[in-house]
């Protein structure tokens, strides 16, 4: 494209001079762009080592065999890690030694694909340069009244606008036919409970002493100092040999202190803390991430998984993110020996939302 004598950009009456090519704008306000460039085009080819030395060709071609091999030997180690190292119930060692060999075969079946794949696109693979030229994506006119005519003409040949009953009970087919889906997935829940029971309540009841998260050892409320924050399980949690994580997952706390003017508590909830101690459930509100990030200057709670943030010293109300609601706050107060106990269950679900809690 030709360049003119005239650096930067300059501001021109829309004149008769460039009427032709500038498109009507108000005089006075036209951007007449005056610094275009040439294409500077490609650079010289340079050929590479492999292009030019056959040892280094086919040493690079070793390298890209041995990564797919790799990745081969990452796929079935994963296989056979899935079944040297079973998930035991209750077993915490077991789920990791499983979840830890598992992906590191994962990884080195996936990385072992990408590295060879790239090492074979830059040391083997045609390194020229072309140029692609750009098409328009939009169909012709005649091709697009051609697929309205074939779809005019299905429908005649069918009768699928004619025969209204067929059509109908066809929708209605396709419309039912996924509920069995639905159904069978009720069995993946436990049989003797309602499943909904399950997800409303947790083992927090009148009297259970909050305990430090993983050694069970019960906290006094003296020793929470204002600022701090516990990861937090119910007392017996870890003497139970039977869904010890299900309950786990539901019944996990954070525990914090803050100075308490700094809490703006409602009248109803005014009784659920103790000098400055709240406690929310831990499981975010969004898809159930632990939320374990505490920025005790803030009071704000972070989830990891995508970033949604609690106000603690608003009844963990969301300020940011895609969660929902708030997270529950566990009503608290201290036993007679000065330990920090739970008033009663979580007063609604907690967790993300599910089929009956929205
Ligand atoms: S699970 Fe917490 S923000 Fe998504």
């Amino acid at each position: 494209m030709a360049q003119d004598d005239h650096s930067g950009s300059e501001l021109a009456a829309a004149d008769s001079s460039h009427a032709a090519n500038v498109p009507a704008v108000k005089a006075g306000t036209a951007l007449v762009q005056t610094d275009t460039f040439e294409n500077p085009g490609f650079e010289p080819h340079r050929p590479r080592v492999t292009d030019e030395d056959p040892a280094r060709e086919k040493r690079a071609q070793r390298t890209v065999y041995t990564l797919f091999y790799l990745s081969i030997l990452g796929s079935v180690w994963a296989i056979a890690a899935y079944m040297l190292f079973p998930i035991e119930s209750n077993d915490v060692g077991a789920v990791r030694l499983n979840n830890m060999f598992i992906g590191l075969g994962s990884a080195l079946a996936l990385l072992g694909i990408g590295f060879g794949a790239v090492h074979w696109g830059k040391t083997l693979m045609t390194s020229a340069e072309s140029i692609d030229i750009r098409h328009p994506i939009g169909s012709t006119e005649t091709t697009k009244q051609g697929a309205v005519e074939v779809f005019r003409q299905a429908d005649e040949e069918s009768g699928f606008s004619r025969r209204s009953v067929i059509r109908n009970s066809l929708i209605g087919a396709l419309l039912v036919m996924p509920l069995p889906a639905v159904v069978l997935f009720r069995g993946l829940a436990p049989q003797d409970q309602h499943p909904v029971e399950l997800l409303s309540h947790t083992m927090w009841k009148k009297g259970t002493r909050l305990t430090l998260d993983p050694s069970g050892v019960p906290i006094k409320a003296a020793d929470v100092t204002i600022g701090s924050a516990f990861h937090v399980i119910p007392e017996g949690l870890s003497e139970l040999h039977e869904g010890r994580l299900e309950e786990k997952a539901k019944a996990a706390v954070l525990l914090m202190r803050l100075n308490p003017e700094e809490l703006n508590e409602t009248e109803e909830r005014s009784t659920w803390s103790y000098d400055g101690i709240v406690a929310y459930s831990k499981i975010c509100t969004h898809v159930g991430c632990p939320v374990a990030l505490y920025e005790q200057h803030t009071h704000h709670l972070l989830c990891p998984c995508h970033q949604s943030q609690f106000d603690v010293a608003n009844h963990c109300e969301v300020i940011f993110g895609p969660a929902a609601r708030p997270l529950p706050q566990l009503p608290i107060e201290v036993d007679d020996e000065g330990y920090l106990v739970a008033q009663s269950d979580f007063t609604e679900p907690v967790g993300p939302s599910f089929w009956e809690r929205h």
